[in-house]
């Protein structure tokens, strides 16, 4: 959907929170129309609104109550499975990427606003670099135990889709890591140029991917495999393939 349209929606969808529309409704549309929204486009929507008369407040507190449904989701999502389900620890897992796409985020705000290189940034870089490509266990899981299941449950399309992303989010983070690597031999524009492309490409698209997860594949793969024997099955497998170094394993 174009922008202009999503803006239109978000629009409407605001006006109709203030016209006193049930939560629920609210909500369930908030989830299709932000999930995709990226950062640059959210200056946009607010211009759009302004421009419509919309007020700002008013989407601030659609955006908070999207943001509770989100976290309630997750929530249930949590409390229906055991510490040991691999669905359980791959949302584990996601947190701790997003956090590491959180420090991403800060430390290229600080490169964008430097005029030079400050010494210990190839060293941070390098590290969040690291912790990022430290996740092939989790999308291997992903891809060898979690999405074939899911592929025999007839979204096949979906899961290939999500292991193409993984392959060209792990250029992405290898092209960070070479990055951080050249960082102290490269004039500090170029840097910041590139750093700049990239860790915005990498915190989108990532952040995204794990949104599509979290949010609609793992309920999916709930309802999809109900059997906690097959679970049972899964888990062995993942253990087979193994955990990454930044989660506890149950
Ligand atoms: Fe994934
Ligand atoms: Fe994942």
């Amino acid at each position: 959907m174009e922008l202009d349209q999503r803006i239109e929606w978000i629009a409407d969808l605001v006006e109709r929170h203030q016209g006193g529309a049930q939560p629920e409704q609210i909500q369930r549309e908030a989830k299709a129309v932000f999930a995709h929204l990226r950062p640059d486009e959210i200056e946009a929507v607010e211009r759009g609104l302004t421009a419509r008369r919309v007020s700002i407040e008013a989407l601030h507190e659609v955006q908070r109550l999207h943001l509770d449904n989100l976290q309630q989701e997750l929530a249930a999502i949590r409390a229906a499975v055991e510490p040991w389900h691999p669905v359980r620890t791959m949302l584990d897992e996601h947190d701790e990427i997003l956090r590491t796409l959180e420090a991403l985020e800060e430390l290229n705000e600080k490169v964008q606003k430097a005029s030079a290189l400050e010494r210990t940034v190839p060293a941070e870089l390098r590290i969040l670099a690291e912790n990022l490509l430290a996740a092939e266990h989790h999308h291997k899981r992903e891809e060898d135990v979690v999405f074939p299941e899911l592929a025999k449950g007839g979204i096949g399309m979906t899961v290939k889709a999500m292991s193409d992303e993984h392959d060209e989010l792990r250029a992405m983070k290898q092209a960070l890591r070479g990055l951080a690597d050249r960082a102290a031999d490269m004039a500090f524009a170029d840097f910041r140029q590139k750093l700049g492309q990239l860790a915005q490409a990498i915190v989108f698209n990532l952040g995204d991917h794990i949104y599509r997860e979290n949010y609609i594949l793992y309920p999916a793969a709930l309802r999809m495999v109900p059997d906690k024997a097959l679970w049972t099955e899964l888990k062995r497998r993942c253990d087979e393939i193994g955990y990454c170094h930044f989660k506890p394993v149950h």
